[in-house]
């Protein structure tokens, strides 16, 4: 598994593509069909906590686990969204304050890359619900409808990580899920034994996330099925 900690420098100069592309133009949507069945296909999760590398960080990366172990053909990328600048306001029209700056566009390249096969979105539970980080990223996405829909067909699913056992994973989930539905993706939960809505981690309890074994295995299904899916879909 190509699992990469990005930090914002490394992405920003790893995303090519995104870095060149601003906000005017943007990759095509369409999975490349190459099909001798062995092109690469990815899966990126992204972290939506403002704190990098906890807890909702090592669930995304038992999920990329579960879809890396799908394929050796999937290859799976974690971006970390704590410490960038992702301004929500923009969405709505609302420009940068002169010298403000806004990594969305980086984040874009990587999403919308035309072998992506999967997105995981990983938010802690913030009040029942997704981080505020999370929720102004989501409305950034409105780029994406405005750009013709360039996520549609991609397999999407959700991790909600909380400090107590029901603290609103599930809500968080639904609420994301929401968002997710609103750009053509295709949703799924975390498939069997349990097929519920996703990955629900409890990071409160004594060990931390790695004493939670139903919930990293949430997440590991949900990876399982966020590649089985996207495979079915895209070859
Ligand atoms: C503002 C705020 C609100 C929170 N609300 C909840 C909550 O409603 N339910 C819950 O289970 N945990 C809640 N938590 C705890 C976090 O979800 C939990 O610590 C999570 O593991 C943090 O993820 P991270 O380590 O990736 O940042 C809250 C934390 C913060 C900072």
């Amino acid at each position: 598994m190509e699992n990469q900690h990005l930090t914002r420098r490394s992405f920003i100069r790893g995303a090519g593509v995104a870095a060149a592309m601003g906000m005017g133009t943007i990759v095509s949507s369409r999975i490349y069909a190459q099909d001798d069945g062995t092109a690469k296909r990815k899966i990126v999760a992204v972290n939506c906590s403002p704190r990098r590398g906890q807890t909702t960080f090592r669930s995304l990366q038992e999920c990329l686990a579960g879809a890396a172990a799908v394929s050796d053909r999937i290859e799976t990328t974690l971006v970390e969204l704590g410490g960038l600048a992702i301004n929500g306001n923009l969405a709505a029209g609302i420009p940068l304050a002169e010298g403000e700056k806004d990594d969305f566009p980086s984040v874009a390249g990587v999403l919308s890359a035309p072998d992506v096969i999967g997105i995981v979105i990983g938010s802690p539970v913030y009040f029942g619900n997704m981080s505020s980080l999370c929720k102004a990223f989501l409305d950034r996405w409105m780029y994406f409808r405005q750009e013709g829909f360039v996520l549609s067909n991609k397999v999407a699913g959700v991790v909600a990580v909380g400090g107590s056992r029901n603290g609103g994973q599930e809500t968080t989930i639904s609420a994301v899920q929401s968002i997710l539905m609103t750009q053509e993706l295709v949703i799924v939960g975390d498939g069997r034994p349990r097929a519920h809505g996703g990955g629900t981690v409890w990071s409160g309890i004594e060990g931390g996330v790695e004493a939670d074994e139903y919930g990293l295995a949430s997440a590991k299904n949900l990876g399982r099925r966020i590649a089985e899916v996207g495979l079915m879909m895209h070859g």
